[in-house]
């Protein structure tokens, strides 16, 4: 083998640079006419694609800064449904609501599934998928109505749930009480205050208790399995892990995580075998117990599947919400009108004397308009989550193969002007009608739309309806002197889209 190697190096020494390049440049050219000569694909318009790269190199020289607006310039050349290839694999945006519909909801049938084939997925999840979010199929239908229905049964929607809430959205205002006006980066409480939500529900509280050690009345230890998570979420890069460049861009080491993650999930699961009453299912995890001991289908009920919605739930349940409540205040900071007119609505409303309950929302239509107009302006999941042709489907009259990446482009929809005049200011204004009730837009699809919508949307809801209202019921948010003022726009765009680290004064009302 060294032989060979070495008898090719000598053999290309002895062509001169030049040479090299015109027969690499004949080869790039020669598979990049074979990638296009297949006659029944019938791609959409895109940029130029080239062999290996794809359209990387245009990416790279139109300067693009890793925010969610990077690709908007390409749609008015080439139109509203996209066809892109990074690195080797072919991806179809969609831009307009219409397309999206067309794709996700009439073409749900061959539409709604995950490319578990490509790189950063294989490698979390293995190629067959696993729980809900990463799983295709008949399987992923049984384990997303298994999912919703548990969800119910811990709490979705019933008083105690909201109560647990709202003890932490009380624990929250105690906490940046502490800080006394002070500036000081929310982040980190919040993520702890939402990530405590999620772990009740998965994990339990009493248990939760054993590896988060007392969490709840300290959120200055950082629990373990959240400090994991957070770094988790950090490693992919963007839509390039999807293609085998995430060999390159992500260290191995880094999926070390996922296994450490796992690791303490399973520890949880042995303290739950302890006291497991199958009478008595108190969270996710005996859930997980229960079902791989009554084996209900072998098939589709594995443990693999089972474990790994309780893993899908804590991550999609953490980052989502508490990244929507980073916006949140970054938005209130830059607008002191609509937060103080918020805070009036609350005082009429709610008051001073207890915390805000999910009933109140009805009667709190610009607290709702400014919510809704916080999920428009900042979509955390900017491009939704990927998914993939499980068949030959027509989209837009165009032929698209089996196994093609689909990302439905929700940021643009949410920042169309023909959807929502002047898209880029903030104006909960939009959201109200001369009666000042709320307006219901279908264009408003920040949680995705189709059999694959957010499966945690109610939950995420309730969340940022009493934590918002509590925090702004309790303090004025304000940008800390001499600091200037967040970017309401550009953020950190990785899994999710989050706000870059800012710092604010919470005066106490
Ligand atoms: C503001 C908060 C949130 C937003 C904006 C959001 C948005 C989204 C979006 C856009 C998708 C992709 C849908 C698609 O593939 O078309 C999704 C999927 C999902 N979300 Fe959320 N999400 C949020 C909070 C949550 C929470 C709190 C949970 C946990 C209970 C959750 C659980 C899930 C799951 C399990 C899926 C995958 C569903 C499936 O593949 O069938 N999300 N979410």
């Amino acid at each position: 083998m060294t032989n060979v190697v070495q008898s090719f190096s000598e053999f290309f020494a002895t062509l001169g640079l030049p040479t090299v390049l015109i027969f690499v440049t004949v080869l790039l050219l020669s598979m990049w006419m074979l990638s296009y000569s297949n006659s029944r694909v019938n791609w959409p318009p895109g940029p130029v694609c080239f062999p290996v790269v794809g359209c990387l190199p245009q990416l790279m020289i139109s300067g693009r800064r890793r925010q969610p607006t990077d690709l908007l310039p390409w749609y008015d050349t080439y139109g509203d449904i996209m066809h892109i290839k990074l690195g080797e694999q072919h991806m179809i945006m969609l831009g307009t609501y219409e397309l999206i519909e067309e794709a996700f909801v009439k073409n749900a049938a061959t539409v709604s599934a995950r490319p578990t084939w490509a790189y950063f997925i294989r490698r979390l999840v293995g190629k067959d998928g696993a729980g809900v979010v990463f799983k295709n199929g008949h399987a992923w239908k049984e384990l997303r109505r298994f999912t919703l229905s548990s969800l119910r049964d811990f709490g979705l929607g019933r008083k105690s749930l909201e109560e647990k809430i709202q003890d932490e959205a009380r624990y929250l205002v105690q906490n940046i009480e502490d800080e006394n006006g002070k500036a000081f980066s929310p982040s980190a409480r919040i993520g702890k205050a939402v990530n405590n939500i999620i772990s009740i529900i998965v994990f339990g509280a009493s248990d939760v208790h054993f590896i988060f050690n007392d969490f709840r009345h300290d959120y200055n230890d950082m629990p373990e399995m959240l400090s994991v998570l957070e770094e988790y979420m950090r490693i992919g890069q963007g839509p390039l892990s999807l293609t085998n460049f995430g060999r390159f861009l992500i260290p191995e080491k880094k999926f070390v995580l996922k296994d450490t993650f796992y690791c303490l999930v399973r520890q949880e699961v042995e303290r739950h075998r302890h006291s497991f009453d199958p009478t008595d299912i108190r969270d996710f995890i005996d859930l997980y117990i229960k079902v791989t001991q009554e084996k209900l289908d072998p098939e589709i009920y594995t443990e693999r599947n089972v474990f790994r919605i309780i893993v899908d739930l804590y991550l999609a349940g953490t980052d989502t919400t508490a990244n929507t409540l980073r916006w949140s205040l970054v938005h209130m900071v830059n607008h002191p009108d609509v937060q103080k007119k918020m805070q009036q609505e609350i005082d009429q409303v709610i008051g001073q004397g207890r915390v805000a309950k999910m009933e109140d929302k009805a009667r709190m239509p610009f607290t709702e308009a400014t919510m809704l107009e916080v999920f428009r302006m900042s979509p955390i999941l900017s491009f939704g989550v990927p998914h993939a042709t499980s068949e030959t489907t027509i989209l837009a009259g165009y032929t698209i193969p089996k196994d093609t990446i689909i990302l439905g482009d929700l940021y643009r929809v949410l920042h169309d002007k023909n959807n929502f005049e002047d898209p880029y200011n903030f104006k909960p204004e939009r959201w109200l009608d001369g009666d000042g009730k709320v307006i219901k837009s279908d264009k408003m699809i920040s949680f995705s739309i189709g059999p694959r919508v957010c499966l945690g949307k109610g939950l995420a809801e309730i969340e940022s309806f009493i934590f918002f209202t509590t925090l702004l019921q309790n303090f004025t948010f304000k940008v800390p002197e001499g600091e200037i003022l967040p970017s309401g726009v550009e953020g950190l765009h990785a899994i999710t889209f989050s706000p870059h680290d800012y710092n604010v004064c919470a005066v106490r009302r």
